[in-house]
Formats: structure tokens, sequence, C-alpha cells
């Protein structure tokens, strides 16, 4: 039996992993072929300790790198075990990333990869809860199991994040008016919309939402502003896997999105840097939707 012993299972996991970072190693090789030295500019990042769930995922690698192209440190927090994590966080800034084993469903977890975060980065500056999982289906077929697990990833994550990143960005010393912290989400279009076949993750991304203003106007006589950046359709994650099995979500993107295309990881990693920056010290409790417009319902 194929999947039946322990010793087959963990051989598949690492299988997994390895072709995962395998595909990670062309993928960063390419881009480094391709890329021109770049100057970026961007006020008050250079410095800052930054902290990324689900930072080995698509969108959590391309806000990563922007992250070390203007100067800060990364922790990427993710599933991973800790060895292929920090071939992860290699690849991406030899000396500018680490990482740390983080299941954000576990506040035990979440703590303690926040201040094993703080040794690398001697504080948190920007904490970024990019963790989630998507599943999609009809609301008539939603399991009582698969409602929780999708909110405990995508909203309770999200909320133990925040609270242990808070707890430790409240100790940073405060100069004048600068920020004591920035927490930032990823969001999503739906998370004011809905979606079809989107019951949990809508309503996880929608308590998201309300999270975020919660925090935003509680921490903000503590100089700790916090904002979303919702994506709309991204080529990443499970949306690219989809994508590129199914036809039917490349016609759906023509119809749904009035740009005709979805975004890259890429196009949205720069509004986190931009609401981390100082250029952002006065936004807080907000989104930015990079959605190619597809809230404006687009009708033919
Ligand atoms: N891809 C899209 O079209 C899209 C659109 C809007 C919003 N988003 C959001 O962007 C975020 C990142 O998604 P992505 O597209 O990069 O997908 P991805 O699958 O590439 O990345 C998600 C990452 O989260 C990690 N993760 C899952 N459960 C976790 C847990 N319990 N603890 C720690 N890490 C966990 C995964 O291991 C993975 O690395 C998610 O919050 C997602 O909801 C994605």
């Amino acid at each position: 039996m194929l999947f039946g012993s322990t010793e087959a299972s963990e051989a598949w996991g690492l299988a997994t992993h390895f072709s995962f970072l395998f595909a990670l190693f062309r993928q960063q090789e390419w881009t480094f072929l391709n890329s021109k030295p770049l100057q970026i500019y961007m006020k008050g990042i250079a410095g800052k300790g930054v902290f990324i769930s689900g930072g080995c995922g698509d969108i959590g690698r391309a806000v990563a790198t922007r992250f070390i192209e203007a100067g800060a440190r990364v922790v990427l927090g993710d599933l991973l075990p800790q060895r292929a994590g920090r071939v992860v966080a290699k690849l991406l800034g030899a000396t500018a990333a680490n990482y740390v084993r983080c299941d954000v469903t576990s506040a035990a977890s979440v703590t303690r990869a926040l201040q094993q975060a703080v040794e690398f980065l001697d504080q948190i500056d920007v904490a970024i809860s990019n963790a989630g999982t998507v599943t999609n289906e009809p609301f008539l077929n939603v399991s009582a199991r698969g409602w929780h697990r999708t909110l405990d990833v995508n909203l309770t994550g999200s909320f133990l994040v925040a609270q242990a990143a808070a707890r430790l960005m409240i100790k940073n010393p405060r100069r004048g008016r600068a920020r004591r912290g920035v927490i930032l989400f990823t969001g999503s279009w739906v998370q004011e919309m809905p979606w079809p076949h989107g019951a949990s993750y809508c309503a996880s991304k929608g308590g998201q939402l309300m999270l975020m203003k919660i925090i935003a106007q509680e921490l903000a006589p503590h100089g700790i502003t916090a904002n979303i950046v919702a994506p709309g359709m991204v080529y990443g994650g499970l949306t690219k896997v989809i994508y590129d099995r199914d036809g039917r979500l490349a016609k759906l993107v023509d119809k749904t999105v009035p740009l005709l295309r979805m975004c890259s990881p890429e196009e949205v990693a720069g509004s986190f840097l931009y609401l981390a920056s100082d250029d952002a010290a006065y936004i807080t409790g907000t989104s930015v939707v990079i959605d190619g417009g597809a809230t404006l319902v687009r009708r033919e």
C-alpha cells in the first residue's frame, strides 16, 4: 500500500517539499537572470523588522522580496519544516531573511514564532497576517469541519498574529510622531462582496475586515496602524492552480475583471510596502483594493 505507513507518508512529505523548493529555486534563478539593478526608495522601510505569516506562499514571497529590496529584514512564518523554510528564506535574501515555523491556528505557535522573529529582527516593526486558505463549495455542502478550518486559518489566525505582534509593538520605543508598529492583513476583494460558493472564505475575509478596523481604532493611540491589502484574482496560490487546470476560470476572469486579466503577486506587494512606509503614516483602518476593477461589477 503506497500511503499506508508512516514512513511512506513522511517520504511523500519530503518529496513534496523537495519539488516545491526545486520549483522555487528555478523561479528565483530565472528572476535573478532577468533582473537589472534596481534603485528602490520608500521612506522609512530600510532597517525595519518585518514578520510575514504564510511567508513561503506566492504573495508572501513577493511581499518579502519587496521589503528586502527596500532594505528591510524579514522573517517568514509558515508551515514548512524549519530546514525547508530556511532554504526559502535564504533564496529570498541571504542575510536579510530568516524563517520560523508558525501555525497561525495555534496561539502558542504564533507567540513562539514572533519571539523567535524578534531574536533575528531585534523588534517587530511590521507584522503582515498573510497566511490563508480557500475552499469553494456550494453553501448547502459546507461541512462544519471545512467551515472551521477556513475560519481558523484566515480569521482566528489573523487575530492571533495581530494580537501577538501588537503586544510586542507596544513596547517599541516611540520617537515623536513615528509609529510604534504597522499591522497589515492580506484581505480579499470578496471581503465586502459575495462570491458564489465562497461562504466560509468570504465570511472569513469579511470578519478580517472588521477585525482590522477594531485594531486600527483601539491601537491608534499607541502609535500602531492597521490596514488591509485586498487583492482581486491573483495568478498565485490556489487560484493559479485552478486557472492552469480549468479553462472556466479564464473565461470568468474575462467576464469579471474590467482590466481583463489576473494580477501578479508582485503587483500586490508594492501596496504592503507603501502602507508600511512613512508616506502612509496617517493611514489607518482602511483597505487598498487591487482587483483590476472587479468590484465595479462589469455588466455587458
Ligand atoms: N491568490 C489569490 O487569488 C488571492 C486573492 C485574494 C487574496 N488572497 C489571499 O492572499 C493570501 C496569500 O495567498 P496566496 O495566493 O499567496 O496563496 P499560497 O497558497 O501561495 O500562500 C498561502 C500560504 O499560507 C500558508 N498557510 C496556510 N495555512 C497556514 C497556517 N495554519 N499557518 C501558517 N501558514 C499557513 C501556506 O503554507 C502558504 O505558504 C491569503 O490570505 C489569501 O486568502 C489570495
